[in-house]
């Protein structure tokens, strides 16, 4: 990495918590260690469109504890074809950008990976997305804050459910297959159980948590379920409508947490996590490293090439599906 040349920064897909914390990492330590740093905006949208601008230390002052991401979002269509990512090459060359840092999460990295293949450029990943799925990372930049944001919402929809004795169905985002946000939100908020997608089929779910009679010791309940992009067998109405429909009963409720779950102030595990991965993301650049995501495992800072970060399915612990239906008896 030549010091003439920027080192682009910028967020792509959906925001989270603690970007702008990352954001704050990349640009002092890069300037720390004498490079120059250029804020790109609106993720590669931007790249492609050359909205970018030099960012200083002061430019990211007082952001740490900001939620969303100081240089916009976005999810680019025009990235994902040649003649987009050709763009995106000719303006860093324009704008005497030598390497990229991205952070996002599996869409984003997946962006970064096939335009590293296609031109002579570095990319460095931080994960940054509530859903913990990217591979080969403990923790993404976003996943404590939104978990935390979670169980806040569910204590207080567990106010409503025991003063009604109904039965809560909170429907919590996720990204593709992931289930770390309502596996570990159950846990964390004392549901009666969750369903996910890692966990045998959503019918058979339903039917383990009927089936042990859920009403006949407990006054309430709550039910943790990923929500279901575009498949009409899933998602907390899905299963509301079921329980209506098969068990007449029960007074059940449906609680969609949505884009909540997405901002707000960044906890300190986030902010934490993301000027360590920001930090490192230099580190990385000054090593020379190419085309890998900077992650964290068992508390130690790992790097990840794109392609294992990206292909590979990151499993759920199987013993947080055992500590759950153990402690919800
Ligand atoms: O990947 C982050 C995420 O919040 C997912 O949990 C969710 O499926 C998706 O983004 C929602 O995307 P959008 O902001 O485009 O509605």
């Amino acid at each position: 990495m030549k010091k003439d040349e920027y080192i682009g920064i910028l967020t792509s897909g959906g925001d989270a918590s603690g970007m702008n914390a990352a954001i704050r990492a990349v640009t002092r330590t890069a300037i720390f260690n004498g490079f120059k740093v250029k804020g790109i905006y609106r993720g590669y949208e931007g790249l492609i469109a050359g909205e970018s601008r030099e960012l200083t230390t002061e430019d990211v002052s007082s952001i740490i504890q900001r939620g969303g991401t100081i240089l916009k979002t976005a999810r680019s269509e025009a990235f994902t074809t040649p003649e987009g990512r050709r763009e995106a090459y000719d303006t860093m060359r324009k704008e005497k950008i030598g390497a990229l840092v991205v952070i996002g999460g599996d869409g984003s990295l997946t962006g970064a990976r096939i335009f590293a293949e296609e031109y002579p450029v570095t990319c460095i990943g931080l994960p940054g997305t509530i859903d913990n799925d990217l591979y080969g990372t403990d923790f993404t930049i976003g996943y404590d804050t939104a978990l935390n944001t979670i169980v806040e919402c569910v204590d207080k929809i567990r106010d409503t459910a025991t003063s009604h004795d109904r039965i809560f169905f909170v429907e919590v985002m996720m990204g593709r297959d992931a289930g770390f946000l309502a596996q570990n939100s159950a846990i964390a908020s004392g549901a009666e159980a969750a369903i996910i997608p890692e966990d045998r089929t959503d019918a058979d779910q339903l039917e383990t948590f009927i089936g042990r009679g859920f009403r006949k010791t407990k006054n309430s309940s709550i039910v943790i379920v990923t929500e279901s992009p575009g498949n009409k067998n899933g998602g907390a109405m899905h299963y509301a409508d079921r329980v209506k429909r098969e068990y007449p009963g029960y007074d059940v409720r449906v609680s969609i947490l949505g884009h909540l779950q997405r901002g707000g102030a960044p906890s300190a595990n986030d902010r934490i996590l993301a000027s360590r991965l920001g930090e490192a993301a230099i580190q990385a650049l000054m090593e020379d490293q190419h085309n890998i995501m900077v992650g964290i495992h068992n508390n130690e800072i790992v790097y990840v090439p794109f392609d294992q970060a990206i292909k590979n399915d990151k499993p759920i612990d199987k013993n947080l599906i055992r500590v759950l239906n153990e402690l919800s008896i």
